[in-house]
């Protein structure tokens, strides 16, 4: 069904610079203006400054100048679900939107943004929606 982006997000996969984890992660970000963002981990000596695959499909499409997203990918392993960092910072920029968690055989599990983190600490929160 979204074949393009599952092909898109395990392609960023094969990208991942996972030198210390050995774990391998790609997402696909879709805007509404029907482009798609890659991303992949991106790993570093000093482990805290590892980026995970959803922040950079996140920020290399922010930077591109998008700021409406329909759907995101996750490619694993095991299809697990983003980190509780990426989940935050999907709920700031996407609001509540489809995520599709595919496997290394393609298993898909379908969720949401909204489903990944409930009552989700956002603008809102500030006063500011
Ligand atoms: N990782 C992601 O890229 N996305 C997630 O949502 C979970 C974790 C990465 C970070 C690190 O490079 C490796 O997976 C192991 O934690």
């Amino acid at each position: 069904m979204h074949s393009k982006l599952i092909q898109v997000a395990q392609d960023a996969r094969k990208r991942a610079y996972a030198t210390y984890s050995n774990f391998h992660v790609g997402a696909a970000l879709e805007s509404s203006s029907g482009k798609i963002y890659p991303g992949c981990n991106i790993e570093n000596a000093s482990y805290s400054l590892t980026i995970c695959a959803e922040r950079t499909a996140l920020f290399s499409a922010i930077a591109a100048g998008e700021k409406d997203f329909i759907h995101l990918v996750v490619a694993t392993e095991n299809g697990v679900s983003p980190c509780g960092a990426c989940r935050q910072v999907i709920w700031e920029l996407c609001g509540d939107i489809p995520i599709t968690l595919v496997d290394e055989s393609g298993t898909c599990t379908e969720t949401t943004s909204s489903e990944l983190l409930p009552r989700a600490f956002g603008q809102k929160d500030l006063g500011l929606t």
